[in-house]
């Protein structure tokens, strides 16, 4: 393509190390169709006549489905995707092939693909999103009210309803498709026009290109256009946040289905077995997915690392922005779609659950809630309890089973009567009746909200 000022040809090194076309012919789809509307504007620009414009269109369309259905051969030397169907289309239509890149350089043609591209990837990944959130309210529904410990420091806190700890993960997979949906308000911009870095003394209508792929503007500085990569890396940023919630989504249910907390049964068809141990049940989704969050995050700072002290513009150094980008696009899609499937596929123990958020010790919170509703101060109320739940541990009985005497020695507001109704789960979470918190009345209007949302 360069063949005018070079006497020798590439070393094969070169071109094996400098080649793209074996990951990014991926954009193909996206590079034809950024052609076909620079083609029009080539030829509403006079450029093109109306026949070769239909030369090349048709010529395009004709790679593409080649490509398609495998019968198009990319060659390593042609280096990217762009030029692949570039050379491509010159070989089938001739001469009006050779005037296609007019006013177009593979660094605003690169940046138009990849939003092209992203854009797409977007859409899917929302729907995933979604996918997920579906399939976690539709689990929440069927444990309304069931209960299960709610935990901090990985230590039993306080009941909670299943529904309300499974609906946490709805909140946050609703702040990851704001996310994305933001991103792509901003990566709504066509550089097409912007050239190598300094537009072109041929102007073509930006506008109308833009109009045709899509966009809501063009970009405003063809220098920022050609060495922007902003709307990959708030991608990146983006799917690594969905990798750390899926990572911590998957430590519960590794922790639930344990033997030790036994609170939900994976189906078979996502689990996996042992090659020794016949007994075994493996939570490998949730491992595995655990794990690729590594990779999401590689991803993201690879890129910000590729872009890291780049001078304007373009540097060969972005065509690395690939692989890290299409990998966290695959690995986030693949892990959203088989995690809405496994959460589909599970049931929890309801009963292992509730004994576990059984224990008086639980409520005892609520006990100082309600020496505090008697008029003592909370500390002093923090105080007499912990010195409860430590009388509980010497004597070896649970916290709602000490005798009267022990209650009213703490605190005279303890009658048997508030010892009675404080220790109840179902009572307690009735009574946490703010926006927000864990009351049967929240997470019915909770779920219908979701239910809504997400149809
Ligand atoms: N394959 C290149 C990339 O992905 C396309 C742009 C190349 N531009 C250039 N001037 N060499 O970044």
């Amino acid at each position: 393509m360069w063949k005018g000022r070079f006497q020798q040809a590439s070393s094969d090194r070169l071109k094996t190390y400098s080649e793209s076309v074996s990951f990014d012919w991926r954009l193909y789809r996206h590079d034809i169709r950024g052609s076909i509307a620079h083609a029009r504007a080539l030829k509403k620009a006079g450029i093109l006549t109306a026949g070769e414009f239909s030369k090349i269109e048709a010529g395009l369309r004709r790679i593409e489905k080649e490509i398609r259905t495998g019968r198009f051969t990319f060659d390593a030397g042609l280096e990217d995707v762009h030029m692949n169907i570039e050379a491509g289309l010159t070989k089938r239509i001739g001469a009006a092939g050779a005037k296609l890149h007019t006013a177009r350089s593979r660094n605003d043609q690169v940046a138009l693909d990849l939003r092209l591209y992203l854009r797409e990837e977007i859409e899917a990944l929302s729907g995933l999103v979604r996918g997920l959130q579906k399939a976690l309210t539709g689990l929440a529904a069927r444990h309304e009210k069931d209960v299960m410990p709610g935990y901090t420091h990985l230590q039993r806190a306080q009941p909670v309803f299943i529904s309300h700890h499974l609906l946490a993960y709805v909140e946050m997979l609703e702040r990851d498709h704001g996310r994305l949906r933001d991103g792509l308000k901003r990566s709504d911009e066509c550089p097409l026009g912007s050239g190598a870095l300094a537009g072109s003394t041929i102007v073509l209508d930006r506008e109308a290109v833009a109009k045709e792929l899509g966009f809501s503007r063009v970009t405003q500085n063809s220098m920022d256009a050609v060495g922007d990569r902003d709307f990959a890396c708030e991608l990146l940023a983006a799917l690594a946040i969905i990798g750390m919630h899926l990572s911590r989504l998957s430590e519960d249910v590794i922790l639930w289905a344990s033997a030790e907390f036994g609170f939900i049964e994976l189906s078979d068809r996502h689990t996996t077995g042992s090659s020794l141990m016949p007994q075994k049940k493996n939570p490998d989704i949730a491992e595995l997915t655990r794990g690729k969050t590594g990779r999401l995050y590689g991803n993201l700072f690879t890129l910000l690392t590729v872009l890291k002290g780049l001078p304007l513009t373009y540097n060969r150094d972005m065509q690395e922005d690939k692989e890290a980008i299409f990998d966290s696009v695959d690995t986030a899609k693949a892990a959203l779609e088989i995690f809405a499937e496994m959460i589909r596929g599970a049931r929890f123990r309801t009963g292992a659950a509730a004994r576990a958020a059984g224990d008086p010790a639980l409520l005892a919170t609520d006990l100082a809630d309600r020496l505090v509703l008697g008029g003592v101060p909370f500390r002093q109320a923090h105080e007499i309890v912990g010195k409860l739940v430590a009388l509980s541990a010497r004597k070896d009985v649970p916290l709602d089973q000490l005798d009267p005497a022990d209650y009213l020695a703490a605190s005279p507001v303890l009658q048997a009567g508030i010892i009675k109704a404080v220790f109840n789960v179902a009572t307690g979470l009735s009574a946490r009746g703010a926006t927000g918190a864990p009351s049967p009345k929240n997470l019915a209007k909770r779920l219908t909200h979701w239910k809504k949302r997400l149809p």
